[in-house]
C-alpha cells in the first residue's frame, strides 16, 4: 500500500492515526535540530517534521539529503502542529515521521513548482509534466474534466447518444487547410484529419440516429492565436426532425447548465441579435454583452459640416466611453497612437468631451457647434463625464477598428469581469461571403448550411445577400459554438456546390457519398459544435486555450516537449511512397 490517504486529507479529528502519504517533496526547511517537509501530492500539501529528539539519526541524515521533487512514502502519526498554518487546508496538523522512503529521486526542476512560477512559457510547454504538478495548471485541467462531464450528463439527460466517428477521413471543408495523412496500402493516396466530423454526423441523421453528440478532436491547419490550437476539442452535436429554435433551445438549456453547475449562477438574459445588429451595433459578429458603449451612426449629424475627413467617409460611427472624459490629453494621445498601430491601422480618432456642465469640448471644434456635439452625445448615448471617441472610413474597415478599440477600452476600464457571464446568440449569418483573394463566394458557414427557405432565389441575383439559418453562440465575445440547419436534400446541396464553384464531376468526386445518401430518406437536421477549449477556458475566467490543455502546442504549431513535427527516416518515406528531396 503506498498511501492511506492524500495530502489534502488530514485534519485535527485524524490526531494520533498512524498514516502513510506518498507524493513529492514541495520544499524541506532544515532547522538544524528538526526538519519540516512539505509533502505535495493532487490533493494538497502536508507538513511533514523529523525532529533530533524524536526521529532516528538516520532517519534525519536521509531527510535532510531529500530535493525539491524527489518522490517519497512515509508513515507517521498525525500530531498538532504547535505553529498552525491558516492558508492550508491541512494547517493544523503534521505528520511525526517514522519511516521513510526514497521511491524516486528527481533533477532540480528547471523552474520552480509553485504558482508563481519562474519559468517562461517556453519551458515550461517542455516540461509540461513538470507544469501540470503546478496548481493553475492542475486546476485548470480538473476544471475542464468537471465541465466535460456536465455536459456529457446533460445531454445524456436530453436523450443524445455519443457516438465515435473516424479520425482518417476524406476532406471536410469547415475553412481551414487539412492536416493529411498517406496511405502505405494505398499509394500516393492520402487520408484528411476530420477538420470537424459535419459530414459524418449528417450520415447518423440519415441513419435515424436522432440526437448524436461526440466529445471529439477536431485538426485544423490555420495561423494560431490565444484562442486557437491545430488540434482542439469541439462538443459536437447533431439532431433530426429539428428547426433552429429546437436546437437554440437546447444549447441554451445546456450554457445555462453549466453556468449553474460550475459557477451555482442564474443567466437571467440569454439574447439574440441578428449577425447585421451585430455587426451595426457592435462592429463584429460575437460582441461583448457585458458592457455598453454601443455604436451610434453618425453620419447624418456629423456630414455636411466643413469637415473634409468626415464628409468623405461611407460610415462615420462612435461609442461613449463612460466616465471618459477624466482621461487626460496625454491618455487620449495614447489611445490615438494606439489605434494607429498596424494591427489596427486607423488615420486617427476624433473626440468630444462630455462636461459635467452640460457643454462640450471636442478635437474639432472649428467645424462643430454645441448643438452638433449634443447631437453626436445623444446618438451615441452619451452622460455627461462620459468621452465620445469617432472614427470614419469604409464601413467594415471602420467597424472593425472601432470595435477593437471598444474591446481595448473595456479592458482598461476594468469592464470585462471574468466572473459575469453574457451568452448570446448571434443569428441570421450570410449563407456566402465573398473572397477577394480567388474572386469568388465561399460558404460563411460550410457548404452543408441551408439557405433561408425564402431566399434560395436569391442565389442567382444577389448570392451575398441570402442569409442562413445559421447561428453562433457567443460568451463574453467569444465565439463558443456555431451550427446551422442543413441542407437534405441532394438537389440544393448540387446547387450550393455549383453557387461554391465546384463542377458537378468536383462535387460528386468530393461529396457523392452525402448526396447519395440524401436520395435514401434524409430527414430534415441540424446541429452545431461548441469548441470545447474555449468553453472551459470562458468558464474558468480565461481566454488563453493552451492554459486548459494538457499537452498543447506552441504558436508555430510545434509541441517542444516531444519536439513534433518531425523528420521520418528513409524507409517510413518509402513505405509511404513519399519521395522526399532530403537535400
Ligand atoms: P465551427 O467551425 O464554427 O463549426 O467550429 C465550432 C467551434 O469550434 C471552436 N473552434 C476552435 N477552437 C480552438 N481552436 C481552433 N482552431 C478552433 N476552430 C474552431 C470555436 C467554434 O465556434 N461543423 C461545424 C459545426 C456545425 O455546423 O455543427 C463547425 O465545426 O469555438
Amino acid at each position: 500500500m503506498y498511501r492511506s490517504h492524500h495530502c489534502g486529507q488530514l485534519r485535527t479529528s485524524n490526531i494520533n492515526e498512524e498514516v502513510t502519504l506518498s507524493g513529492w517533496v514541495q520544499k524541506s526547511r532544515d532547522k538544524g535540530f528538526v526538519i519540516w517537509i512539505d509533502l505535495r501530492d493532487r490533493y494538497g500539501i502536508t507538513q511533514l517534521i523529523f525532529d533530533a529528539e524524536r526521529t532516528p539519526e538516520a532517519m534525519v541524515t536521509l531527510a535532510k539529503s531529500l530535493g525539491r521533487e524527489f518522490v517519497i512514502q512515509v508513515t507517521g502519526t498525525v500530531i498538532e502542529r504547535t505553529s498552525k498554518n491558516p492558508n492550508l487546508e491541512t494547517g493544523d496538523i503534521e505528520i511525526l515521521v517514522s519511516k521513510l522512503t526514497v521511491l524516486n529521486t528527481a533533477k532540480v526542476p528547471p523552474f520552480t513548482i509553485e504558482d508563481q512560477t519562474d519559468g517562461g512559457e517556453e519551458l515550461r510547454m517542455k516540461y509540461r509534466y513538470l507544469d501540470i504538478r503546478r496548481n493553475p495548471v492542475k486546476n485548470n485541467l480538473i476544471f475542464r474534466h468537471k465541465v466535460t462531464q456536465e455536459v456529457r450528463s446533460y445531454l445524456s439527460s436530453q436523450e443524445f447518444i455519443e457516438v465515435e466517428t473516424p479520425y482518417l477521413i476524406k476532406s471536410t471543408p469547415e475553412g481551414a487547410r487539412d492536416f493529411v495523412v498517406p496511405s502505405r496500402m494505398n499509394e500516393g493516396e492520402f487520408y484528411a484529419l476530420p477538420q470537424s466530423p459535419q459530414t459524418f454526423k449528417q450520415l447518423l441523421m440519415v441513419g435515424g440516429m436522432d440526437k448524436y453528440f461526440q466529445i471529439v478532436k477536431c485538426f485544423r491547419d490555420e495561423d494560431l492565436r490565444a484562442d486557437r490550437q491545430p488540434e482542439f476539442t469541439q462538443i459536437d452535436c447533431e439532431m433530426a426532425f429539428v428547426d433552429q429554435e429546437d436546437i437554440l433551445t437546447i444549447f441554451e438549456g445546456l450554457t445555462r447548465h453549466l453556468i449553474k453547475s460550475i459557477h451555482g449562477k442564474e443567466i437571467t438574459s440569454f439574447p439574440r441579435m441578428t449577425y447585421d445588429d451585430a455587426l451595426r451595433t457592435y462592429g463584429n459578429d460575437k460582441p461583448d454583452i457585458r458592457f455598453g458603449m454601443k455604436f451610434g451612426e453618425l453620419n447624418a449629424v456629423a456630414q455636411h459640416k466643413d469637415f473634409g475627413v468626415f464628409n468623405s467617409a461611407e460610415l462615420v460611427v462612435g461609442i461613449a466611453v463612460p466616465g471618459g472624459n477624466s482621461f487626460t490629453r496625454k491618455e487620449i494621445d495614447g489611445i490615438i497612437t494606439w489605434l494607429k498601430r498596424p494591427q489596427i491601422d486607423a488615420l486617427g480618432m476624433i473626440y468630444s468631451r462630455c462636461n459635467e456642465d452640460g457643454t462640450y469640448k471636442s478635437s474639432v471644434d472649428k467645424f462643430y457647434d454645441q448643438d452638433d456635439l449634443g447631437k453626436w452625445a445623444e446618438v451615441t448615448g452619451a452622460q455627461s463625464g462620459d468621452l465620445v471617441c469617432v472614427l470614419s472610413g469604409p464601413t467594415d474597415k471602420v467597424r472593425t477598428q472601432l470595435s477593437a478599440l471598444r474591446m481595448e477600452l473595456a479592458e482598461r476600464l476594468g469592464l470585462r469581469d471574468p466572473k459575469e457571464f453574457a451568452p448570446l446568440w448571434v443569428t441570421d449569418f450570410p449563407l456566402l461571403e465573398w473572397d477577394e483573394d480567388s474572386k469568388r463566394y465561399h460558404a460563411m458557414h460550410h457548404p452543408f448550411t441551408a439557405p433561408k427557405p425564402d431566399q434560395i432565389k436569391l442565389l442567382d441575383t444577389d448570392p451575398g445577400a441570402v442569409k442562413a439559418n445559421a447561428y453562433d453562440l457567443v460568451l463574453n465575445g467569444n465565439e463558443i459554438g456555431g451550427g446551422s440547419i442543413r441542407i437534405h436534400d441532394k438537389a440544393t446541396q448540387a446547387l450550393m456546390f455549383d453557387h461554391l464553384g465546384f463542377t458537378p464531376e468536383e462535387a460528386k468526386e468530393q461529396f457523392g457519398f452525402l448526396m447519395n445518401a440524401f436520395e435514401y430518406g434524409a430527414p430534415p437536421h441540424g446541429g452545431l459544435a461548441f469548441g470545447l477549449d474555449r468553453l472551459v477556458a470562458i468558464l474558468g475566467g480565461q481566454e488563453t486555450i493552451r492554459d486548459f490543455i494538457a499537452f498543447p502546442k506552441n504558436n508555430s504549431g510545434r509541441d517542444v516537449m516531444i519536439d513534433a513535427p518531425s523528420a521520418i527516416d528513409e524507409t517510413q518515406l518509402n513505405e509511404l511512397h513519399l519521395k522526399v528531396d532530403l537535400k
